[in-house]
């Protein structure tokens, strides 16, 4: 049987958008029928055996959206196999080594009995709107961390942990 995931991503410049969409290529990569979809605009995840959860970090925070969609279908987001990423540091401390997840992101995933949670490396550059995110980028402290690798391999352990026979 061919599972179905949701990547439901919460973003405010979109660099969280293009990892969830990663996270969903990579799930396809690996047999899954896999989509990613703003939070906001996510109604039911009935449809989903496996859903990831990925959210921009603000201000030591999880995004709303993401929030909000924990808050919603947090019932059954629990009868399912839920994962979740956060993102993220503008440096290489994420790509160095493991982040927890900020306390706000912590009760989100107890609250569905999340499986899994990873730090991304972000992205902050010109063009982002907002007087704190221009702040960062004046004080020379924007670019570009993702780490794609990184990224694709925990959606392939995803994929394979989801597949597993025992988590059916
Ligand atoms: C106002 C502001 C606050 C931020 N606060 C944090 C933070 O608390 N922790 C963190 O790791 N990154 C923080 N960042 C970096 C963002 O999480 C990073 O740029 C992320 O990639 C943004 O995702 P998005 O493009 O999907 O909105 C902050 C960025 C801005 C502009």
């Amino acid at each position: 049987m061919t599972l179905h995931a949701l990547v439901a991503y919460a973003t405010t410049h979109g660099s969280t958008a293009e990892l969830a969409r990663c996270v969903a290529r990579t799930l396809r990569d690996q047999g899954l029928e896999a989509e990613a979809l703003p939070a906001a605009q996510v109604t039911d995840v009935d449809a989903y055996d496996v859903v990831v959860i990925g959210s921009a970090l603000s201000l030591g925070r999880w995004h709303r959206d993401a929030r909000r969609l924990v808050r919603r279908h947090r019932e059954a987001l629990r009868r399912r196999a839920v994962w979740a990423f956060s993102s993220g540091p503008l440096d290489s401390t994420a790509s160095d080594r493991d982040i927890p997840p900020v306390p706000s992101a912590r009760r989100a995933l107890d609250k569905v009995h999340a499986r899994g949670h990873v730090t991304f490396g972000g992205r902050l550059e010109p063009g982002a709107t907002g007087r704190l995110a221009r702040m960062i980028l004046d004080e020379g402290r924007g670019g570009d961390f993702r780490d794609w690798d990184a990224v694709a391999s925990w959606a392939r352990d995803i994929a394979a942990e989801a597949e597993a026979p025992e988590s059916a």
